[in-house]
This record gives structure tokens, C-alpha cells and sequence, in this order.
């Protein structure tokens, strides 16, 4: 298939091009970069060996842009990554956040319709689920109270692709909710580039072992869990990566899962692991030091999120192959190849 990948110069949808390049499919990038390298995108045509991958600074709010690349050759569908993610950004500067992630998507899939692409994935999170009534979390699992403008914006698009869909049946839904991604290409070439300080664990994990930030703060350790601290699904960015793969086969006519075009995933390993367990494993398979201190609870944190990936296994036949080691080594390497990022 020809794929347009927005947000595909972020830590995603770099990780996502080299599985849709590896599948055969063809694919072209439209980024603003305002998150994200230029670097990274030839990063991924070395890792590739391709000359390079077709890229459009563009921004998905730039409705007269988007219609020169719509113009300029078909798109079978897009995955649709480009958006603003930051969770306590989006609570500072929650107008930006709407504007950017719902306005940007409202002016994508207008453009798409009047060029005839109506297959689109959609970049969802586990955050729509709020604090999720059951756990391990199904598809069936109802949507909940969102704690910050960022997660609104995800459960909102939800909602508008689904009704967009239900108003015309020619549309073709996917929405991945994915849990905590994390780790790095093998190759350490391509990774995860957070601006400032980070807010996820991970790269705080990576940055603290290299010794950008003095010590780890493990928020809470008072939870209803094992240890004390906040269980996660963490799933390797390249399981993740193939999850979208497995997803465009929704779009093939011979499909036969989903109710009127819609289908939904939870993109997750299945398997929770704490703030600890994350830690350890860390230091562990990397022998290297984390220091760390027990603070206080985050506020709008859960105690424990992590999924049933059963219905990706059953109708995609997708399932993560990478465990908690892969996860652990792959983003120090990462780090340690590339202590400032790109
Ligand atoms: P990222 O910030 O690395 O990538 C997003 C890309 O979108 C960036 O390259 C950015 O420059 C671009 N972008 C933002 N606004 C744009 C606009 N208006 N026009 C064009 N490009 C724009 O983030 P990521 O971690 O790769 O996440 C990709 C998607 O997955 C996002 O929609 C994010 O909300 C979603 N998601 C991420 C996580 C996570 O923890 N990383 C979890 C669940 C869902
Ligand atoms: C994981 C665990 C923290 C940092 C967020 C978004 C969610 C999704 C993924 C996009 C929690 C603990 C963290 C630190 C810590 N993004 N922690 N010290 O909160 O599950 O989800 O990213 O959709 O929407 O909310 O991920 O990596 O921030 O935290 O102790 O310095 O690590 O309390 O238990 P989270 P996270």
C-alpha cells in the first residue's frame, strides 16, 4: 500500500517506517517537526538503505499543503501519529493542545475524503480508559474520566473518527490504544528525544543512568500493588511499530472483523510491571547504577493500567515478541550511543 504518515519524523513513526518499508509497503511523511529531527528521518533511510524517505515539512493544520500532497499522487490510508503529547504541557496550554490535535485532524481527514482516502489508524492511548474499570483492560472496557487535556484530545478524535465513519460507510476506522511504549530500534540509530526534562519513566530512567539527571523519583510507593508503585504495560517500540502493519489489514476488502468499519486494539504486552520492576531490570541487564527516592503520588497518576491484547492477537494475528530485557537494553543503548540525542 502508499502510506502518508503523519507525525512520522516522532519517535513512533520512525520506528513505525522501518516495519512498513520491511512489509513492502510505500510511504511518505508529513511532519512539522516541531517535536522531532530531520536527522531521525534520514536515520531511518541509512537503517533502511534506501536513499531516503519522502518527507514534507508540513503542518497537518495547513489545509492547502496537505491538498498539494493529496494532489500529487494517491494514498491507499494514512497513519496518523502527528500530534501534541506532553500530559502536563496539555494542562498549561490546553487551547494549543485542542487547536493542534483536534484541529489538525479535523483539516486531515477533510483533506483525505476529497481525495478519495478514507483508511485511517489512529494514535490512541490507554488514557482513554481513565481509571479503568477492570483490569486486565478489553476493547470492551468502557471509556472513562480523562485527567488532562492531552487525554481528552485522544478520547474526543476517537469519538469524531467514529462518527465520521458511522455518517459514511466508505470510512475505515482503526483506533490502536497503545500502553506505555518504550525501548529503541536494535541498531541504537533511532529512539525516543524528549525536549527538557522528561515526564515519562523511561527516558527519566535513561537520562538518570547517564547521569544528565541526579536521581530518579519514584512516584508513590503507597499503591494497591506488590511493591507499592505503579504497575505499567510497557511494550517495546518496535512491537508497537508491527502493530500497525498488522492493522492495514483491516483496510483489505477480504477483511472480516470490525462492525462497519470500525475496529479497535489495545496494543499492550499484557503483562504489568512496576516503577521497581523497571528500575531493577534496568540495572540489571545494563550494569548500570539508577539512583532513585521515594516521592510523592503524581497527581491524576492510577495504580495499575495494563491490557488484555487478546482481539490484536485473534484478529490481526499480531502479538509483542520483545520482553521487559529487550525493553530495558534497547533504550540504554540508545541513550548511550546518543547521550544529546540526535
Ligand atoms: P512524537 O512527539 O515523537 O511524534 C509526534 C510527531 O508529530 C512529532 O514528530 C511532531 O513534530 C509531529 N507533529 C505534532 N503536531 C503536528 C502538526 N500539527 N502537524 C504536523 N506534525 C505534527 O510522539 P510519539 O511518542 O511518536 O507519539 C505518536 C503518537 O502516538 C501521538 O499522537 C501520541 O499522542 C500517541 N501516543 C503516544 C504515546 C507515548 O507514550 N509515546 C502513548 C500513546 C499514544
Ligand atoms: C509510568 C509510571 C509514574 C516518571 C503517560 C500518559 C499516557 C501515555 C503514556 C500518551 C507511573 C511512574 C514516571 C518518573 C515515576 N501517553 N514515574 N517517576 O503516566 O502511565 O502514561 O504516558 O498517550 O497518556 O499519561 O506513563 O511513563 O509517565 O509513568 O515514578 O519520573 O512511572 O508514576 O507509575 P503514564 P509514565
Amino acid at each position: 500500500m502508499n502510506i502518508l504518515v503523519t507525525g512520522g519524523a516522532g519517535f513512533i513513526g520512525t520506528h513505525t517506517l522501518i516495519e512498513l518499508y520491511r512489509a513492502g509497503h510505500a510511504a511518505t511523511v508529513v511532519d512539522n517537526l516541531s517535536n522531532s529531527n530531520p536527522v531521525a528521518l534520514q536515520r531511518v533511510a541509512e537503517i533502511l538503505e534506501v536513499g531516503e524517505i519522502p518527507f514534507h515539512q508540513t503542518d497537518i493544520r495547513d489545509r492547502e499543503g496537505l491538498e498539494r500532497i493529496f494532489a500529487s499522487q494517491h494514498f491507499d490510508a494514512c497513519i496518523h501519529f502527528a500530534g501534541l503529547k506532553a500530559v502536563g504541557e496539555s494542562v498549561e496550554k490546553p487551547w494549543e493542545y485542542y487547536e493542534n490535535n483536534i484541529g489538525g485532524t479535523l483539516v486531515l481527514i477533510d483533506v483525505m475524503r476529497r481525495h478519495g482516502c478514507k483508511n485511517i489508524i489512529f494514535s490512541s492511548s490507554a488514557t482513554v480508559y481513565g481509571d479503568p474499570a477492570e483490569i486486565p483492560i478489553t476493547e470492551r472496557c468502557p471509556k472513562g474520566q480523562c485527567t488532562n487535556p492531552y487525554g481528552w484530545t485522544k478520547s474526543m478524535l476517537e469519538q469524531v473518527l467514529m462518527d465520521i465513519r458511522r455518517a459514511d460507510a466508505e470510512w475505515k476506522v482503526v483506533l490502536l490504544r497503545y500502553f506505555n511504549p518504550v525501548g529503541a530500534h536494535p541498531s541504537g540509530r533511532i529512539g525516543e528525544n524528549p525536549n527538557g526534562i522528561p515526564n515519562n519513566l523511561m527516558p527519566y530512567i535513561t537520562q538518570t543512568a547517564i547521569g544528565k539527571r541526579k536521581e530518579l523519583g519514584v512516584f508513590g510507593n503507597d499503591y494497591p500493588t506488590p511493591d507499592g508503585t505503579g504497575v505499567r504495560d510497557y511494550i517495546h517500540v518496535c512491537d508497537l511499530a508491527a502493530a500497525h502493519v498488522s492493522a492495514l489489514q483491516c483496510f483489505e476488502p477480504t477483511f472480516r472483523h470490525g462492525v462497519d468499519g470500525a475496529h479497535i486494539y489495545n496494543i499492550g504486552t499484557g503483562h504489568g510491571y512496576s516503577v521497581l520492576d523497571m528500575v531493577n531490570a534496568f540495572m540489571r541487564v545494563n550494569g548500570v547504577n539508577v539512583p532513585y527516592s521515594i516521592k510523592p503520588r503524581r497527581a491524576g497518576d492510577i495504580a495499575t493500567c495494563y491490557c488484555d491484547p487478546g482481539k490484536a492477537r485473534a484478529e490481526l494475528g499480531w502479538q509483542a515478541r520483545l520482553g521487559l530485557d529487550d525493553m530495558v537494553r534497547d533504550s540504554w543503548r540508545w541513550q548511550s550511543m546518543n547521550p544529546e540525542g540526535y
